[in-house]
């Protein structure tokens, strides 16, 4: 096993990242939150890299929550730069990404774990996955944006009964509320996020950034989202994909995106 604390590999324009602290069930230390960050910044300017898939080594844990160990001593002015520090490096970041991130959750996503899931574009999640936020059980709150991504994911109600209970959810719970898209066996978990992520690399690339862009506008301001999409919506009028991609459609072939 590598000592690197993240693996990177690729397959044709995907990338796999890999958290990789399995004996510490990839808890996120302050180096792996950097590693992480900077990586995404460097893979979101290489436009041959079209989608990102995130998950954790090992069969146990996607990420069991921010490092403990390193904060357990801290006082209220390191608190606050420990949340800052995160979501300007990377939980604030992905949001912002016009490369996709799919997250892959294979087994625990608890505290920190769970917020970068949630941080990522969409999830989903092997059948012994565990989602919670257990950060009242430490006398804290979830710090890298747990307590606004969580209830935008599964509405407010669920969101304080499981930020209040410290209740973990089952893969399924978690797709019945809606924070995983999909549920699947341990060992069909990679192949199937690599399935939609291949799936995803194949279509425009700027259509899809431009997507999500829209889409994380509209969750802050629906009036500028929407008005955001005309504009956007015709500026695609112009870009070689579309051109392509009707031309393709009359002409009866899979269109080629560059
Ligand atoms: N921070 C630091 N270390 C962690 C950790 C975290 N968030 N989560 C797990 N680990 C470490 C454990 O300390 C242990 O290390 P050790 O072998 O050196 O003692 C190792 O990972 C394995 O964890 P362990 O607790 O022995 O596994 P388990 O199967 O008995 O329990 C959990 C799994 C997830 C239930 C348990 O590890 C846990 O509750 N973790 C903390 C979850 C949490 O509160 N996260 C929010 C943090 S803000």
């Amino acid at each position: 096993m590598s000592d690197s604390l993240l693996l990177q590999t690729r397959q044709g324009s995907v990338v796999v990242l890999e958290l990789n602290r399995p004996d510490k069930l990839n808890a996120l230390n302050r180096a792996l939150i950097g590693e992480l960050g900077f990586t995404l910044r460097t893979l979101d300017a290489d436009a041959s890299v079209r989608c990102i898939v995130l998950t954790g080594s090992g069969t146990k844990a996607f990420a069991a929550g921010a490092d403990i160990s390193e904060f357990a001593d801290f006082q209220a002015p390191q608190g606050e730069d420990l949340s800052r520090e995160g979501h300007e490096q990377l939980f604030g970041f992905i949001p912002q990404m016009q490369t996709p991130v799919i997250a892959a959750i294979n087994g625990y996503a608890l505290g920190g774990g769970l917020e970068l899931a949630m941080s990522c574009h969409f999830r989903f999640a092997s059948q012994n996955a565990k989602l919670g936020l257990p950060e009242v059980t430490l006398g804290l709150i979830p710090g890298y944006g747990g307590t606004q991504r969580l209830a935008r994911l599964v509405g407010k109600g669920l969101a304080i009964e499981l930020i209040g209970t410290a209740r973990m959810l089952s893969a399924e719970e978690a797709q019945q509320a809606g924070l995983v898209n999909r549920v699947l066996p341990l060992e069909e978990l990679l192949p199937a996020a690599l399935e939609t992520a291949q799936k995803m690399a194949g279509h425009s690339f700027p259509a899809i950034a431009r997507a999500l862009a829209l889409i994380e506008l509209g969750e802050r301001d629906l009036e500028g989202g929407l008005e955001a999409e005309i504009q956007s919506f015709g500026s695609l009028f112009q870009s070689p994909d579309f051109k392509e991609g009707t031309t393709a459609f009359l002409e009866k072939r899979k269109p080629q995106f560059n």
